[in-house]
This record gives structure tokens, sequence and C-alpha cells, in this order.
């Protein structure tokens, strides 16, 4: 199939090349001068995991190409999808980059053809989307066209296992009276294995909304776990072990630690509770979400100021600046805001992250933010290693080697990713979320051993035992 692809970011670059791998002959047209000439050189603009490998493939098999016009490459194609960005940077829904690019490109759809919005839209959008492309397509003096939403449910890591190889995939229709986008899209979809919903297009979006306040719920419930578990001195993840068992409950997505960020949970979340009140409509558990979520980054510093006793003139080595690891996105990432908060607090913030990109990045946004190029730069010299991305280098760290380079031997990590064992064995004080504080040479102890005695979750520098180290 003939498709064109609006939109060459995360959602849309993979789109294009996945189709493309499917064998359809694929236009990505991307609007940033910068991003288009990287595309056209075969460089992916931002990391994501085999789609840099998969462009090259299909810029040399042909059935990929770029441009920044496109009007005859929508002319001729049979699917046009839409994936351009739909939040602003004060983390509100807006619609006016998605109604440029509509006012741009539909005039010019074929009739036969399917107009696809992939970009996730405000609700209240998709009640006025039929409207708009009608008065557009009348205005051109054209007839209908279908009128298709196709949200996706992608990964940033493995977006490109996701695209090819989904779950399930959702059609929302918008307008289709003759049932030429549903059948469309089919023919697009021929090569996957896995069910074909097809909603309404309200029912659609509310869907791939609902998937991810789901996911933020997941996290957040597993992190109010967690503070159980440090009150009553249980281990979290032996906790979970002892729910995922039961098919209704499931195993993933319920990592305790620092938060959810990224470029969907969080503003979704958000952005979900603050458009119910304007509208009069409360929605307490998915505020509770969001007010955990911000709870963890706090009490993350609140854990490293009470190992250190105090912020002010500490080391800090933090380690991972990304929102999550085999990414170079730094979109709500939880470090950058644990960064600022211990720098205000006094503290030297050294970081590093594998991502060459995300440490430039960080140090633009964060002012007064040290990064370094190696793990073992930003922790020599450390009072306390705080871990904020799980990425495979650090659960790897030689500990023992590490714990003659520290000036104190304190690991708070935010992911619940290190070994503690490890950690103990190489001299580490080890702190967390949900599995208690360990000490050198001591068994687990409770965060709070004593019901009620201290804050929840907040460790008190005399049972620490830095001295015995
Ligand atoms: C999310 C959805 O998962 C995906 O379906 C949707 O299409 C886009 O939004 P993404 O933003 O790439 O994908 O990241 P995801 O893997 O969902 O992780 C989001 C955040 O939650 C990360 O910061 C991650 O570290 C955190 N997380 C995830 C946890 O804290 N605990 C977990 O158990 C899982």
């Amino acid at each position: 199939m003939k498709i064109t692809v609006v939109g060459q970011g995360y959602v849309g670059l993979v789109t294009a090349a996945g189709a493309a791998d499917w064998g359809h002959d694929v236009v990505g047209i991307e609007r940033s001068e910068e991003r288009l000439v990287a595309l056209l050189g075969g460089r992916v603009p931002f990391h994501e995991p085999a789609l840099a490998e998969l462009v090259e493939t299909h810029l040399d098999s042909g059935r990929l190409q770029f441009t920044g016009g496109g009007q005859d490459a929508v002319a001729s194609s049979a699917l046009t999808f839409v994936a351009v960005g739909t939040v602003d940077r004060n983390h509100s829904w807006e619609t006016r980059t998605m109604r440029a690019c509509l006012t741009e490109i539909v005039p010019h759809i074929p009739d036969d053809g399917a107009l696809v919005v992939r970009s996730t839209c405000p609700p209240e959008f998709i009640g006025q989307l039929v409207e708009f492309v009608d008065q557009l397509r009348i205005e051109a003096g054209r007839g209908p066209i279908a009128v298709m939403l196709n949200p996706e449910f992608t990964k940033e890591g493995t977006a490109v296992k996701d695209f090819l190889e989904p779950d399930r995939v959702v059609l929302g229709v918008a307008s289709d009276p003759t049932g030429q986008g549903v059948a469309l899209l089919r023919e697009f979809y021929a090569q996957v294995d896995a069910p074909i919903l097809v909603l309404s297009a309200m029912d659609a979006i509310l869907s791939k909304l609902g998937a991810n306040l789901f996911l933020a719920t997941k996290i957040s419930f597993a992190n109010e776990l967690a503070a159980l578990c440090d009150l009553y001195g249980s281990q979290i993840e032996r906790v979970i072990e002892g729910m995922a068992h039961d098919p209704r409950i499931g195993g993933s997505f319920l990592r305790a630690g620092i938060g959810f960020g990224g470029s969907c949970l969080p503003h979704q979340v958000t952005m979900t509770v603050r458009d119910a009140v304007e509208h009069g409509h409360e929605t307490p558990l998915l505020a509770a979400v969001d007010e955990i979520n911000l709870r963890q980054k706090t009490q993350f510093v609140e854990r490293i100021s009470a190992l250190t006793d105090g912020l002010d003139g500490r080391r800090v080595a933090l380690l991972g600046l990304t929102f999550k690891p085999h990414t170079d996105d730094l979109r709500a990432a939880p470090a950058l805001d644990i960064a600022r908060m211990l720098i205000d607090s006094g503290a030297t913030v050294v970081a590093y992250d594998p991502m060459e990109t995300a440490r430039r990045n960080a140090k633009a946004q964060v002012r007064g933010l040290i990064v370094v190029s190696t793990a073992l730069e930003a922790i020599a010299g450390a009072d306390v290693i705080a871990l904020a991305t799980e990425w495979p280098e650090f659960i790897t760290l030689p500990w023992a080697r590490m714990a003659r380079v520290v000036r104190q031997r304190l690991v708070v990590d935010g992911r619940n990713a290190l070994d503690p064992d490890a950690l103990v064995e190489a001299g580490f004080v080890y702190s967390s979320f949900g599995r208690g504080l360990r000490v050198p040479g001591g068994a687990a102890q409770p965060v709070a051993p004593q019901i009620g005695a201290r804050p929840v979750g907040v460790p008190v520098r005399a049972e620490l035992a830095v001295s015995d180290l």
C-alpha cells in the first residue's frame, strides 16, 4: 500500500519504518529542517533500539522516503497517518499543531483514501474532528473521506518490536460510512497476528488513555505497597511475587521506586485530573496516583538526606538521567526533579547517564548539575550513590571496587534494581523502596520498626551504623 506518515517523532517514525518493513511504500513528512536533514542522511534523531537499522534498511530498499513537503505523496496514498504533538510545554493538551497539519493535508487526501489520526488527542477534540475535516473538504471542493483513529501503545526502548508485534490493534471510527477506512486499515495490518478491535472514535481514544492511566495506577499502587513494606519490615518484591500468580493481578508494572516519567504517563494523569475538575468532575483515584508519584521523588531525596545526615555540602553521585533505560528521553524524567531538589538543598550533584545526548540536555536543563562521562567519575569521592535509572551497566558495577573510591559507603536505589546482598557484602548501607534498610553484617531492618514512631520511609542516621564501615 502507499501510505504517508505526517510527523517523524517517536510515534510517526516508528510507524513509517515499521510499515516499510511490512512492505508498504512509505513517505514520512517532517517539517523540522534539522530533523529532516538527519533522516535524509539515515540518522535517527533520538535513541530507540533497532530503529536506526530499520530506517537505514528501508531507505536503501526504497520503501521509505522522507520529505518536508509531501502533498503529492498524500494525494497518492491510501492511508495518511498523522502523528504530531498534542501536548504543550506546560503539560496541557494542544490541538493547534494538529489543526494546522490537517488544514494542509486533508484537501489532498484522495476520495477513496482515509485519514488516520495516530496522535493521542484530547477527548474533546474527537467530538470536533469530523466536523473540522468535513469543512476542510468542502472548502477544497472535494468529497468526504473516512476519518479513523489508530492509537499506538508502543513503549520507548521497545517501540519497534511493539509496533511490529502488537498485542492488539485499536481502530477508532470517527467517520466511515462505506467501511473503507476500516478495510484499508485491516489491509495495512494484514501481517499482524493480534486482535483488531473496531471501536467508536471516543472509545478508542479512551482505551488509549485508560491503558496509560491504569499503568500509572499500578505503579503508584506498588509504591504505596512499598511504603507499607517499609513500615512493617517486609520485602516488596516477595510481596508482589506472592500476589502475581493470581492471573487477576499479574506481576508487571508493579516495580516500586521513584515513580513514572516519560512523555505519556505523567502528563496524561495530570491532565485528566485537571480537565475533570474543569468539568466539575472528580477523579480521586487518579489524583492520588499523581500525588504518590510526586511523593516518591521527595521521599527519595529525604532518604538520601537522612543517610548523609543532611544534604548541605554533600556530594551525590546520581546514576541515570533518562526516564527509563534504553532511551535518551528526558521528558518528565524523575532524575531531573530529584537533581534540582538535591542542588536546592546544598548538595553537589555529579551525574552520569550512558546516553551522551541525555547528559548534555540534562546539564542544560538543571542549573548547577555536573555531568561526567563515566559512572566511576560520578562515584569517586561521593558521599552517597543515588540510582535514578536502572541502566544495565549500573546493575553490573563492580561494587567492591566502588566501595574503595567513595567517601561514604551509602547507596539509595531509586529503582529497586541493585542486588542488596552484593551491596552490603561490598560494605555499603543500602536503602531502597520497600526492601527495608540493609547494613553490612546485619539483616534487613524495617525503615520504621516501631509503627508510628517516625515518618514512614525516612531512615534515622543513628540506625545506619555508618561508623561500622
Ligand atoms: C508508556 C506506555 O507503557 C505505552 O503503552 C504508551 O504507548 C506510551 O507510554 P513509555 O512512556 O515508553 O510507555 O514508558 P513505560 O515503559 O510505560 O514506563 C513509564 C515510566 O514508568 C518509566 O519512568 C518507568 O521507569 C516507570 N515504571 C514502569 C515504574 O516505575 N515501575 C514499573 O513497574 C514500570
